[in-house]
């Protein structure tokens, strides 16, 4: 072989085992074949699982127009089957002339040189490389020799290009086990301090559709023997789709469902990698799900318990007030009737108007409390001007009021009433405070609360038998507000609440 050959060989041989892409190492090994030996036209026939065919027919040098008029590519009849039977290098002088020849279909061009050498890798035919047509005259000993040791190095770069892919493919996978391991940390740590079960749901559904790169997500949770659909995420296609349904268990419960449908970019269905991210991102879930559900059904359970307290002081404040009034009355006319007297009838009468005038003083204000009419129509700050007089007179707190003049969103605006009606109540039954101060300021879509005492402080973090301060955080839940509660003993006391309002 001559110099300039073997120089050119080394270098193809370099080039191809460092190309990382097998059909770009065909694409090579095509163009360099024909380069090397004059042919004019190259083919790679690759060869199908069992041996016997050609499943993929690769061509260099026959134009696109020429490719659509041969039509069917060749399976490996004739000539080509020869190579197939006999992986052995092949040297024809004239093609068509070989017992084997199948003859060339109509358009095709006209072949007549044919060098075929085998593709064999890990010992094993793999597919051949065909070359024909050579420039001048038969193809000659040295170009058989030269395209034997390019298919050798053929043979290697298709197997590095495939050790590659495999190797590539394990990091992916090891990839998007990682991002699923990731996103199921993320989740339980996102999730850790939630506990209102639409954000937990609203959460889950996004990030597994994001997890999987599906279409669609939804939950199912379960309820009694049902399954509800309870969040989702996406656009549900419409048909029953490409899915995967993965149980949601929570210490041995069924809590509910995650069904991921369809994938949304690519083709590529769902496969048993997909299925292992979903079931291991739906137990955590089920975890969050589950508490979630259990904090819901406590607060619940808390509202139940803190009307139910309320109720129970309404009827102890009519039971004390009105009603004693009300006893009183009757012992006053009854015992005047009896005595038959006009004159203490008349004082008797007299002593009931006092007392009614008094009694409707007192209920109104109870009515007041109970719902205050200056709320809806006149708005939060008149409502806290008369909580703050009817507060200020009952008690010997004086109170420094400073409250915005805006007006807000009737839930909010009764929000703040109660915050204030029950830090007052607070304060005067716990405080034993001398000055008070009540602000609210609104501004940057945000209300500020802030309830100021110089009492007697207490410690926050101790739990209380009393439903005031946990009705003060469920109130501001609805709303979205949250409340930050700074006190220590000796140290007076101060709420800071805080309620958006865009
Ligand atoms: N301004 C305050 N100054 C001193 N202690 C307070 C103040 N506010 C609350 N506390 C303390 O916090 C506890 C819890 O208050 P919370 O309003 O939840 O319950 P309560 O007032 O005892 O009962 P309820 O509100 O159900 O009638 C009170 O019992 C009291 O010890
Ligand atoms: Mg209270």
């Amino acid at each position: 072989m001559d110099q300039h050959r073997l120089g050119r060989l080394v270098d193809v041989g370099r080039s191809l085992v460092t190309e990382l892409d097998p059909e770009a190492v065909l694409q090579r090994l095509l163009e360099v074949a024909r380069e090397l030996t004059g042919a004019r036209y190259a083919a790679i026939g690759v060869l199908d699982e069992r041996r016997e065919q050609l499943e993929r027919f690769l061509t260099a040098g026959i134009d696109p127009d020429t490719h659509r008029a041969i039509g069917d590519l060749p399976r490996g009849r004739g000539v080509l089957g020869v190579l197939i039977t006999d992986p052995r290098p092949l040297r024809l002088p004239d093609v068509g002339a070989h017992p084997e020849s199948f003859g060339f279909p109509l358009a095709h061009p006209e072949m007549t040189t044919f060098l075929g050498v085998p593709l064999i890798i890990d010992g094993q035919a793999w597919g051949n490389l065909y070359l024909t047509e050579k420039e001048s005259g038969e193809f000659t000993d040295e170009d058989e020799e030269a395209t034997v040791v390019l298919a050798d190095w053929a043979a290697i770069a298709i197997r590095n290009a495939r050790l590659y892919r495999t190797v590539q493919e394990r990091r992916d996978e090891l990839e998007r086990t990682i991002r699923g391991l990731e996103t199921t940390t993320e989740i339980s740590r996102a999730l850790g301090g939630v506990t209102d079960l639409d954000r937990v749901l609203e959460l889950v559904v996004k990030r597994s559709r994001a997890l999987i790169d599906a279409r669609a997500a939804e939950i199912s949770l379960r309820e009694g023997d049902a399954y509800v659909l309870a969040a989702q995420a996406g656009e549900h296609p419409g048909h029953e789709g490409d899915r995967i349904v993965a149980p949601m268990i929570f210490r041995n419960r069924t809590v509910g469902t995650l069904t991921v449908i369809d994938r949304l970019h690519g083709d590529r269905p769902f496969n048993e990698e997909d299925e292992r991210l979903l079931q291991a991102f739906a137990a955590s879930a089920a975890t969050a799900v589950a508490t979630a559900q259990n904090a819901s059904e406590e607060a619940l359970k808390r509202a139940i318990e803190a009307s139910e307290a309320e109720r129970t002081r309404w009827a102890r404040e009519l039971h004390d007030e009105t009603l004693q009034q009300l006893a009183g009355l009757r012992m006053l006319l009854s015992g005047a009737r009896r005595s038959g007297d006009a004159t203490r009838m008349a004082g008797a009468i007299d002593g009931a108007l006092e007392q009614i005038t008094t009694a409707i003083g007192d209920l109104r204000s109870l009515i007041t409390e109970l719902r205050p009419a200056a709320l809806d129509e006149l708005g939060t700050k008149p409502a806290l001007e008369s909580l703050v007089a009817r507060f200020e007179g009952q008690t010997d707190i004086a109170v420094d009021l400073d409250v915005t003049d805006a007006r807000f969103l009737p839930e909010v605006e009764s929000t703040v009433y109660r915050l204030v009606q029950e830090a007052l109540t607070n304060i005067a039954k716990h405080a034993h405070a001398r000055r008070v101060a009540v602000e609210l300021t609104a501004d940057d879509g945000e209300i500020a609360l802030v309830v100021r005492d110089d009492g007697t402080g207490f410690n926050p973090q101790l739990q209380s038998s009393g439903f005031g301060l946990i009705g003060m955080r469920e109130r501001l839940a609805l709303v979205n507000g949250t409340i930050e509660i700074r006190s220590s003993p000796g140290a007076g006391t101060e709420l800071h609440a805080r309620i958006p309002t865009g």
